[in-house]
């Protein structure tokens, strides 16, 4: 069985003093869960702080990106750096970097093996536009951003690589995607994966939801069989919110 895992991407939110009483918050309010695997991805400026915090917890800390090389790239972060800070994850290809920084499939490529290459785990995030749903591309654009994205990767380097599938549509819109639209896409990502890498990779690969995920739709989503957790936004910015995701319930 692939063991849950419950994500919050902070974005761009959170000064080191608020991010320290979230992140005290969850560390008490979840320190008996232990069949879930949270992750928490605040700003850069947070990183460290929290790292100290948590260092007697489960939690692990994620970066929201990097950047595939060190040297003179002013501005940007290394998967290096991210792990010297106490970072053992890192989120890959969101949305909003794709959309409102133009990164592109091979490049979130590279990040991908530099992330994986510098010991971090990889939660590696795909979803089409409305207008691809609209137009009946989705399963195109997933299988064409998976391709690219993942290229070069063999079964073993998948073992730390989590794939997030997040419709753009439902991000930061309230719009959820139907139980039935998520699973559809899980399905069919895990079935990719199968043909690219093999079938025990695919079963074991976590494939996590994103877009809108709330209390309120949390356990209905992870009654799937294909979803393997969330990776939350908005929701995350709230301890009670957050750890009510966190406590979903399958059933
Ligand atoms: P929301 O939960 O705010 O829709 O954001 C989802 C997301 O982008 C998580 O990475």
């Amino acid at each position: 069985m692939r063991t849950p895992i419950i994500a919050g991407n902070w974005k761009l939110n959170k000064t080191v003093d608020e991010a320290l009483a979230l992140a005290n918050d969850l560390k008490g309010q979840l320190s008996d869960l232990n069949d879930v695997e949270i992750v928490i991805a605040p700003p850069f400026t947070a990183l460290a702080p929290l790292a100290a915090t948590l260092t007697d917890s489960p939690i692990v800390l994620a970066g929201q990106n990097c950047y595939p090389a060190e040297g003179a790239y002013t501005g940007e972060i290394s998967p290096a750096l991210l792990r010297d800070v106490g970072c053992r994850a890192v989120i890959i290809g969101h949305s909003e970097r794709r959309q409102l920084f133009a990164e592109q499939d091979d490049f979130i490529n590279q990040k991908v093996k530099a992330a994986l290459a510098a010991g971090l785990k990889v939660i590696f995030c795909i979803g089409e536009t409305l207008t691809e749903r609209n137009e009946n591309l989705t399963f195109e654009v997933l299988e064409k951003q998976i391709r690219m994205g993942l290229s070069g990767l063999d079964s073993a380097a998948m073992t730390r690589l989590t794939v997030a599938y997040e419709p753009v549509w439902a991000i930061g819109t309230g719009q959820t995607a139907s139980n039935e639209q998520a699973q559809e896409a899980h399905h069919f990502i895990r079935g990719l994966l199968s043909q690219l890498f093999d079938r025990s990779t695919a079963e074991a690969t976590r494939i996590l939801y994103g877009g809108s995920v709330k209390p309120d739709n949390i356990d209905g989503l992870m009654h799937q069989a294909d979803i393997d957790g969330a990776l939350v936004g908005g929701a995350s910015l709230k301890v009670g919110d957050f750890i009510r995701i966190a406590r979903f319930k399958r059933s």
